[in-house]
């Protein structure tokens, strides 16, 4: 039986991992640990507790003493790196907390690791893997033309994507200089269920619900690749099993829109699904985001042809089951905004 260690597993991304994992697989343990900051939310793991698979554990990934415990406990065969702090926004106000948890948080966490799988010099227990959980962000911004490819260099412009780059560099000079066994994945906005509704999608769709204006920043042109959270947990769970050490893996869902794109398009399934009478009327053009990137746009080539991994969600089918999630589940959203992380969401963002 593999144990995983899955941290930030009380996120978007990493909880929908756990939900994957646990269902598709029996013979594995999940160790998820979280420092449930505002974006953590254990509400997002119902189901989870009662699985004797899963067990979840309240720490911080920079904390020393308390990842060494966890290893000291548990015999883990694999980390699945999802913490971090994950808004951009958020990362131009606050730019520290980022190097913090996504720099020194996952360099804590290669160092533990890899004291606990020594097993000589550069050798380390068979079948162990550190397993990055990276962004494309980390390649800058594309112009009208042209896809990200793992071999692209690096060229973050955000607080948020500078600090999952140098994470990303760490984590290959620990492959190249102590033969560390690794992995990174690099994949596009992922969109879902459970998604913090500071992001752009669970935004436009929580707003919209409530007849609240739709703040478009700049011209509402920019480009993102958008990627069903369930088909990129399918590729960490591929990458994992069977991702080359060392190697670099890009996730990309097949699927750029412009952002007032998406909206658009959220606006109409609304319509669709709940016969409201929201309209383009609510869309309001608003300040550019600082160092704004124009465009992510990713050929998941390699992991196609090495994993035999590809995107199975289309757009149309992923946002309409992300709307109706979001439908079903007001609660979920309405204790984010109006109760346990109220004055949280309130200092951020007011009245978006
Ligand atoms: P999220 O913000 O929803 O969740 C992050 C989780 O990490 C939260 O549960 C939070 O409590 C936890 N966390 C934060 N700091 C921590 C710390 N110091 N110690 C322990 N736990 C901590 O993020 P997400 O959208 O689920 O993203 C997960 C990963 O995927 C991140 O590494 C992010 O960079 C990457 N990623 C996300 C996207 C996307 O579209 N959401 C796209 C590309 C890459
Ligand atoms: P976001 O979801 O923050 O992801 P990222 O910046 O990591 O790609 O934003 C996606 C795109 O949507 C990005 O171009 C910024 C834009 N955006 C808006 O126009 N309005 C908003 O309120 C938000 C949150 C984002």
């Amino acid at each position: 039986m593999k144990t995983y260690l899955v941290t930030g597993g009380a996120g978007f991304i990493g909880s929908n991992f756990i939900h994957y994992m646990l269902k598709k697989h029996q013979d594995i343990r999940i160790i998820n640990v979280d420092k449930l900051t505002y974006a953590g939310n254990l509400e997002n793991l119902k189901g989870c507790e009662n699985n004797e698979n899963y067990e979840f554990v309240h720490a911080d990934i920079c904390d020393l003493a308390a990842v060494k415990e966890i290893f000291s406990k548990n015999e883990i065969d694999y980390v699945v790196n999802f913490a971090a702090e994950s808004h951009v926004d958020r990362s131009i106000r606050e730019p520290e907390v980022f190097v913090k948890t996504n720099v020194a948080g996952t360099v804590n966490l290669l160092n533990v690791a890899k004291d606990f799988w020594t097993i000589g010099e550069d050798e380390y227990r068979a079948g162990c893997k550190f397993l990055q959980i990276s962004t494309d962000e980390v390649y800058g911004s594309l112009g009208q033309t042209g896809y990200f490819m793992e071999t692209t260099p690096l060229c973050p412009h955000s607080p948020y994507s500078a600090s999952k780059a140098g994470a990303d560099m760490l984590v290959l000079a620990y492959f190249d200089t102590y033969k560390f066994p690794v992995n990174i994945t690099r994949c596009s906005n992922n969109y879902g269920p459970y998604q913090f509704p500071e992001k752009l999608i669970p935004l436009m769709i929580n707003n919209a619900l409530n007849q609240k204006s739709l703040p478009v920043y700049g011209d509402g042109l920019n480009i993102r690749d958008w990627l069903y959270v369930e088909d990129h947990c399918k590729a960490v769970d591929m990458v994992i099993r069977d991702g080359k050490i060392g190697e670099v893996y890009n996730i990309g869902g097949h699927n750029e829109r412009t952002n007032i794109d998406i909206v658009k398009t959220i606006l109409a399934y609304i319509k669709e699904l709940t016969g409201s009478l929201v309209d383009e009327t609510l869309i309001t053009y608003v300040k550019d985001r600082k160092g704004h990137d124009r465009r992510y746009g990713i050929a998941p080539d390699k992991i196609r042809k090495d994993l035999g991994w590809t995107p199975e969600t289309t757009f149309d089918v992923g946002i309409k089951k992300t709307i109706k999630w979001y439908l079903e589940n007001e609660g979920w959203v309405k204790n984010i905004t109006n109760g346990q992380y109220k004055e949280y969401y309130q200092k951020m963002y007011g009245d978006r």
